[in-house]
């Protein structure tokens, strides 16, 4: 089965950017380690990072439809939709987008409705950062929330949905 791993604007500098907030691992680097420990419980990882909000709600809307046409030629109830589904999991930082966007919650709850697990990640403590960091639209709909672990909260996330696989 598959994983999404999707990470919002600005990710893309990672290991450049502000590195004493956000680490010297880049985002290739993060990405090959996850991918590491998913094959070996043989899940395949696929990634994707955009800079663009209406590229990432494309992506998921696409992941969302394939996984569930497939899952309804076997089966047309919803609860086994959630069951047959391709995907996992989600793993997603949405990076400045978690404080602006309802159009990304919008395209992740369709995800939680179906019983997908979906971790937020955020590699700094945004509670610990400006006041306009505190509030994330996605939070509410995530399974969990992981912030201020570094990228060891891809790995977190990662187990959990192997676990709850
Ligand atoms: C971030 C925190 C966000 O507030 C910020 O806009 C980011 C990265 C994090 O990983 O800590 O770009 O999501």
């Amino acid at each position: 089965r598959k994983i999404l791993v999707i990470n919002g604007p600005n990710l893309n500098i990672l290991g450049k950017r502000q590195v004493n907030i956000y680490g010297n691992e880049s985002l290739p680097q993060i990405i090959n380690s996850l991918k590491n420990i998913a094959e070996k419980k043989e899940f395949i990882i696929k990634d994707f990072q955009s800079n663009i909000e209406g590229n990432i709600i494309s992506f998921l809307n696409e992941e969302f439809l394939d996984s569930f046409s497939q899952a309804d030629v076997k089966n047309s109830s919803v609860l086994s939709c959630a069951k047959l589904s391709k995907i996992a999991g989600i793993i997603i930082n949405p990076a400045g987008y978690s404080h602006t966007s309802v159009a990304i919650r919008d395209a992740l709850e369709v995800f939680s409705e179906e019983n997908i697990p979906i971790f937020e990640v955020h590699l700094s403590n945004i509670f610990s950062r400006e006041e306009f960091r505190h509030n994330s639209f996605v939070s509410p709909i995530a399974t969990g929330v992981i912030s201020g672990l570094g990228s060891f909260g891809y790995t977190a996330a990662l187990h959990k949905i192997i676990e709850l696989a």
